[in-house]
């Protein structure tokens, strides 16, 4: 086992300990595959992929859906208002979500615009937001005037410490934007809690989480207003798209005048004519590509969940693996699959040699989100005219100060790794070559970290 004469004896003794728990737990979950760990070099030093048959694709078309995509064009009644199938949509994915309304949008980055807007973000506000996002969760606030504020990530789930919430909030905070990234729930009852008591509006970024449930209901639905994307990678895929559910008619009606250039909608009538708006409506054909995926998204849904559960329940046993805890009673899609990764229980090997290893092995993955706030797109808001306008630059460089005392989220970035959701969509013994690539290079971390 000692593969590296330099090795010392407590490195040494650490490296065989760690490869041998790995290497009892491998032949025990692929006993039936006759794997003979001890004999399988890692493909990075020399020896055969564990997976060599490549991944389901993504996105998914589907032959059977052209006829109705072609009615469409063929129509010429491509717009929003020339024809009912957008309405058709939204009234399609509410139900799925037992929500009571939903607004098809653009995509999800606009849906969170028109949500902030119809929340009462203005200029000169603050939001509450986790850090560990896409970057569009950010942009929307700003696009919107506002200061996205940062709070704590907990490294357990990956989502919002909803206990660093309320130390963040002042006087000018509007509203809390929970992102339940990766398609898993963040805390939502004291987040909930925190709005109602202080009367700040709660949006949901569902972006990641179609179907994903929190304590029975669906996540879009249990805050103010939840927002999704139907970008293409996403599960329910339309090329760009995204939508705002919610409970509330007045609430929706105010978003649909609001997407719509400002026209009256509903309850939402002003003084009969424009309010402020801007166009961000879906259009027909997207709505049609989206209605024909409903019943593959919930079966799929499914098929993620179970090969993630199984993932979790095998990784967890794995030297330096831990995978996330979800809030009780609440559900996952994955849209990506996360687990944190411990370097030092991996004989030093970096996560990105990790990757590599992996990569080699046919089971690629790696590092999502870093630290964001770093990279100069808050400097430039903080720097700008109008920035420096609609705050003093007293709270201008707390907020920027305050970046270093985040709690977590730097950890979440370093240690994360990460499968994209098409490979949970494999079969049970792809997702047995995975769980295997991973014990293969845990096994032999020792000699990947000095390759
Ligand atoms: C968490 C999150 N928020 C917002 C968005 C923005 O969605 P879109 O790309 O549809 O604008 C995305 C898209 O990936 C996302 O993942």
């Amino acid at each position: 086992m000692n593969d590296n004469p330099t090795l010392t004896r407590r490195s040494f003794i650490r490296t065989a300990a760690a490869s041998s728990v790995a290497l009892s737990w491998l032949s025990a979950s692929r006993a039936p595959r006759g794997f003979a760990a001890e004999a399988a070099k890692p493909a990075l030093l020399g020896g055969t992929p564990v997976h060599g048959g490549g991944w389901v694709r993504w996105p998914q078309w589907r032959e059977a859906w052209e006829p109705e995509l072609l009615k469409v064009w063929r129509s010429g009644h491509w717009f929003r208002g020339s024809a009912e199938h957008v309405a058709d949509f939204e009234r399609g994915y509410a139900k799925l979500l037992g929500a009571k309304r939903c607004l098809a949008t653009a995509s999800g980055t606009t849906a969170l615009i028109v949500s902030l807007r119809v929340l009462d973000v203005d200029a000169g506000d603050e939001v509450i937001v986790s850090p560990y996002t896409f970057i569009a969760s950010y942009n929307a606030i700003l696009t919107s005037k506002a200061l996205p504020v940062f709070a704590d990530t907990d490294p357990v789930t990956l989502t919002v410490d909803p206990n660093s919430i309320e130390s963040r909030i002042t006087e000018r905070t509007r509203a809390i934007m929970p992102v339940h990234i990766f398609g898993m729930p963040c805390e939502m009852d004291p987040i909930n809690a925190i709005a109602r008591k202080h009367k700040l509006a709660v949006i949901e970024d569902a972006c990641q989480a179609w179907l994903a449930e929190y304590k029975g209901r669906k996540c879009g639905t249990v805050g103010d207003l939840g927002c999704f994307s139907f970008q293409e990678s996403k599960h329910i895929p339309s090329g760009e798209g995204g939508a705002i559910t919610g409970m509330s008619d007045e609430l929706i009606d105010k978003c649909d005048s609001f997407h719509n250039c400002g026209r009256a909608c509903g309850t939402n009538q002003g003084s009969g004519s424009f309010t402020r708006g801007d166009n961000y409506r879906m259009t027909q054909a997207q709505a049609v590509i989206l209605m024909q995926q409903f019943d593959k998204l919930v079966q799929e849904t499914e098929i993620r969940r179970a090969n993630a559960d199984y993932l979790s329940s095998n990784l967890g046993k794995i030297p330096g693996i831990t995978p996330v805890r979800l809030p009780e009673n609440s559900r996952a899609v994955w849209h990506l699959y996360p687990f944190r990764y411990d370097a030092a229980r991996f004989n030093g090997l970096s996560r990105d040699k990790f990757a590599k290893a992996m990569a080699a092995e046919g089971v690629p993955c790696g590092g999502v989100y870093h630290e964001q706030y770093y990279d100069g797109l808050l400097d430039e808001a903080i720097a700008s005219r109008g920035f420096k306008r609609l705050w003093g630059a007293e709270r201008l460089k707390a907020y920027r100060d305050s970046f270093q005392e985040l709690k977590g989220n730097k950890q979440v970035c370093e240690t994360t790794v990460a499968l994209t959701q098409n490979m949970l969509l494999g079969d049970r013994r792809s997702i047995d070559d995975i769980i295997e690539a991973i014990g293969k290079v845990q096994a032999h971390s020792a000699a990947l970290a000095k390759a």
